[in-house]
């Protein structure tokens, strides 16, 4: 399966959203670095999707949503310390947007869900 490259200046990430791919951490009311709760696998495979250029998508990081690849809001409750990756390109573009949230280039594809720790684990009930 084909895995798209990013081109580094096609994506604009909105508002600073963080993704615990992306190697964000959060802070507590006291001052003290903390790390995120770990995002579940949604899925062991990426989805390709169709995206319009200058739309805002906020790429699901926790695992939990119901509308993968895309947040439903699920972090709120299930995974607090994740929220979800906000980002819109350029130009329209068919992208492989990741399904096992351990990509290190969100909210895409980079190949991790080939690895032997993503396929032997279990999923979070996603489809
Ligand atoms: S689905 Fe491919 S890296 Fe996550």
């Amino acid at each position: 399966m084909p895995v798209l490259q990013r081109p580094a200046a096609l994506v604009t990430l909105v508002n600073g959203a963080c993704a615990r791919a992306a190697g964000c951490r959060v802070r507590s009311s006291s001052g003290t670095s903390l790390t995120p709760s770990q995002p579940a696998i949604a899925a062991k495979y990426p989805y390709q999707v169709d995206l319009k250029a200058g739309k805002r998508y906020a790429w699901c990081a926790c695992g939990h949503s119901k509308k993968q690849p895309f947040c439903d809001g699920s972090h709120k409750t299930a995974t607090p310390g994740i929220s979800p990756l906000r980002f819109q390109l350029d130009e329209d573009k068919s992208a492989w947007l990741c399904g096992c949230k351990r990509t290190k280039t969100p909210p895409f594809c980079d190949g991790t869900h080939k690895e032997k720790f993503v396929q032997e684990a279990e999923l979070s009930g996603q489809p």
